[in-house]
């Protein structure tokens, strides 16, 4: 096999600190858009905040409309429903979402779909979907998070659970990146205590999947249109991801306990953004892959802090549930990179006798103070239903590509298995 020596790095424009929700309006008129719809969900609508940005938009002369059409947690129902709205509504010369994954993904979506023919279905991932590439390109789009947790204002991604296949998948592609990401810590402030940590939970994962990803030059050299936008570890996507560390280490606990700390809130939304630009560019694995089916087989567990009616699990929780078990597997593929997590995660906590155990207990210890559920079982999983995961777990080859070590059917059991109850 000839080695891969490339490896690539993609981006949005960046505007990050408190105050820069309150200058979009200037930023959109440097793009000539006149229309814009702003896409947000109920919960964050009721904060005020999309109001507020529509407001600032107005300012500038250009028409504004807010709508709620984001469902927590996108399902393809509640994108095709969406896309409905904006294209019964527009035509419309830019996008701004207000809001976290949900809402952003659920633009990403929209903003696809209204520059680009065809369905939905078209664009979604194989196996669940046709993965047709958009032929044309996308309008441009701000992304103003107000959770700190996806990074899904630096990715090419949008999730979605198809609800008839009972399977959460993507659409993936360079275009549905945004053109601008707007990070304002203060809108974060009114982020609940339970989705803070939940998804600070995803944060940490996605800068810790990144960092132990499956070197870019591992694998086998790619021609140019081949490349894809995860492509393994590599020296830049490393540096974010251990920046995003340190800052969790200092601030993660504060967010979650004192939600009116700015300072805590300020390293939260920039530890979401570092990691966002590390794992948008070198994907994740083993604790993402689980995530789906975890999440997508939800029976009846409901969350504290999220919308109520439907029952979930919430995508930064479904994440960290068997990441310590998923880093206990990876940890022979590079016990340094592990180490060293672990290190930037508790500065100065003591070193176990097997190094193995040392990154899984820095991580238990962290979900207990930040009150995660104890395992799968708390969710409401059992023995008898690890089978069922593990066939979810398997579908997600693009992102087991990423793990570091080969996942077998038994390896993803026995992760899950020893995840039903963490501590
Ligand atoms: N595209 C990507 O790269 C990417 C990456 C990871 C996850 N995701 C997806 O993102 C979604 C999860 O997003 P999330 O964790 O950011 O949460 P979210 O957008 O689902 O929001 C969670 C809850 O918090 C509320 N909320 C959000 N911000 C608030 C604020 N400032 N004040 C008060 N309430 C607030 C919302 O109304 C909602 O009830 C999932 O669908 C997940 O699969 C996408
Ligand atoms: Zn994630």
């Amino acid at each position: 096999m000839t080695r891969e020596t490339v490896f690539t790095y993609g981006a949005p424009a960046l505007k990050f600190g408190p105050g820069a929700a309150d200058e979009i309006g200037y930023d959109l008129q440097q793009y000539d858009a006149r229309r814009v719809l702003v896409v947000t969900d109920p919960g964050v609508a009721a904060t005020g905040h999309p109001d507020r940005v529509a407001e600032q938009i107005r300012s500038f002369g250009l028409e504004a409309v807010v709508a709620d059409i984001a469902h927590v947690e996108p399902t393809d129902e509640s994108l095709e429903a969406a896309i409905d709205f904006a294209r019964s509504n527009g035509p419309w010369d830019a996008f701004v979402a207000v809001g976290g994954g949900s809402a952003i993904d659920t633009a990403k979506a929209v903003n696809l779909l209204t520059s680009n023919a065809g369905e939905l279905m078209d664009y979604v991932n194989l196996p669940v979907g046709k993965g047709t590439a958009p032929a044309k390109p996308l309008k441009p789009f701000v992304a103003v998070p107000t959770t700190t947790g996806t990074g899904s204002e630096s990715t090419t991604i949008c999730v979605l659970d198809v609800l008839e296949q009972k399977v959460k998948t993507g659409i993936s592609h360079p275009r549905l990146r945004p053109t601008l990401a707007v990070v304002d810590p203060r809108l974060t402030l009114t982020q609940p205590a339970e989705v803070t940590a939940a998804a600070g939970m995803d944060i940490l994962c996605h800068a810790l999947e990144s960092y132990t990803a499956r070197p870019y030059d591992s694998f086998e050299a790619k021609r140019p249109e081949q490349r894809v936008p995860y492509c393994g570890s590599n020296p830049i996507a490393d540096m974010w991801s251990e920046k995003a560390m340190s800052l969790l280490a200092g601030s993660f606990r504060q967010a979650v306990r004192h939600g009116e700390d700015e300072r805590a809130r300020g390293e939260m939304a920039l530890a979401a953004t570092f990691a966002g630009l590390g794992f948008g560019n070198a994907g994740v694995h083993i604790p993402h892959a689980n995530a789906y089916p975890i999440a997508g087989r939800v029976k009846n567990f409901h969350p504290a802090g999220y919308p109520e009616g439907e029952p979930m699990v919430p995508h930064g929780m479904a994440v960290a549930l068997t990441a310590p078990e998923a880093f206990r597997f990876t940890f022979d593929a590079s016990p340094d990179r592990h180490v060293r997590a672990a290190e930037l995660l508790a500065p100065g906590a003591g070193r176990p006798d097997d190094l193995r155990d040392f990154l899984p207990g820095v991580l238990t210890e962290l979900m207990r103070d930040v009150a995660l559920p104890n395992g799968i079982g708390e969710v409401g999983y059992t023995e008898a239903d690890v089978d069922d995961l593990v066939e979810g777990t398997m579908k997600q080859q693009r992102l087991l590509a990423t793990a570091p070590r080969e996942v077998s059917e038994e390896d993803a059991a026995a992760i899950l298995r020893a995840s039903l109850e963490l501590w």
